[in-house]
């Protein structure tokens, strides 16, 4: 499958809607800041950062609904998944999409790294508070009938990716999306890819730095079940990539 990855400030409905048209199976709206503490790092992120979406957490629910109409709206024949990446630094946060009925996948951000996000307890810091990890999975699976998804960045220092899929892969967490981060190098890690392909079963959606389809058929062959795209995406054409 092919996949459109988050990015916050930038995926929303007048700018996924395209994608429909473009090969693409699962737009990831997002990701958003769900919860209070997440939200003041929004805020402090598209001060010092990039925009971010500033979406009150209590209205969430009702936004998201308001861009997958959009999407639909525009190619009613699409028959794609829409997901959202959510950024949060409770299990009880996700409470703010529970009773949501048009999501098809919520992913669950351990992957952003902007300080003020990390500083918080959400995004890429999961990785390193496993246990709050496994707590927001765990009332997914409990509370929600939503594939999830959880997107992780590899070659995080001080953190054992493989392990971390491992304890991931104990629930029923339908999509893992690796961010095959490579510091220093603007290609992707395809050798991590390979590696997490060898020791779980889950969906791998893997990306960074997939901007041909070259690149896209190097991370089929290293093991991914599918591959996404962001910044390819932002010029409004990715036919090339996704042929
Ligand atoms: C402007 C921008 C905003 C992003 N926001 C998010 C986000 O909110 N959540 C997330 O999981 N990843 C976010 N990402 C990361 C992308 O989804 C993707 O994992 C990363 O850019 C590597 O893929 P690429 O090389 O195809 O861009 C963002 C990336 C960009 C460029």
């Amino acid at each position: 499958m092919n996949v459109l990855s988050a990015m916050a400030g930038i995926n929303d409905g007048e700018f996924c809607k395209k994608f429909t048209k473009q090969n693409v199976d699962i737009i990831t709206l997002g990701g958003y800041n769900i919860d209070l503490e997440t939200f003041k790092a929004g805020l402090e992120n598209s001060v010092k950062y990039r925009q971010e979406f500033i979406t009150c957490p209590h209205h969430l629910s009702e936004d998201i609904n308001e861009q997958i109409d959009i999407i639909k709206e525009y190619n009613p024949k699409w028959k794609g998944k829409i997901a959202a990446n959510m950024r949060a630094v409770s299990a009880d946060s996700f409470k703010a999409i529970y009773k949501n009925t048009q999501l098809d996948i919520v992913e669950i951000n351990a992957h952003c790294r902007q300080e003020a996000t990390q500083d918080a307890g959400a995004g890429q810091a999961l990785l390193k508070n496993e246990k709050l990890l496994l707590e927001m999975i765990d009332a997914l699976c409990e509370n929600t009938t939503f594939d999830i998804s959880v997107k992780i960045r590899a070659n995080v220092e001080d953190v054992d990716t493989l392990k971390i899929v491992e304890s991931i892969q104990s629930y029923p967490v339908k999509y893992l999306h690796v961010d095959a981060f490579n510091p220093g190098i603007d290609e992707a890690d395809y050798e991590i890819i390979n590696r997490i392909a060898s020791i779980t079963d889950m969906h791998i959606i893997a990306n960074n730095s997939v901007t041909s389809h070259e690149r896209y058929q190097k991370m089929l062959d290293a093991g991914a079940s599918s591959v996404s795209v962001a910044r390819a995406a932002l010029d409004g054409d990715i036919t090339h990539i996704f042929q």
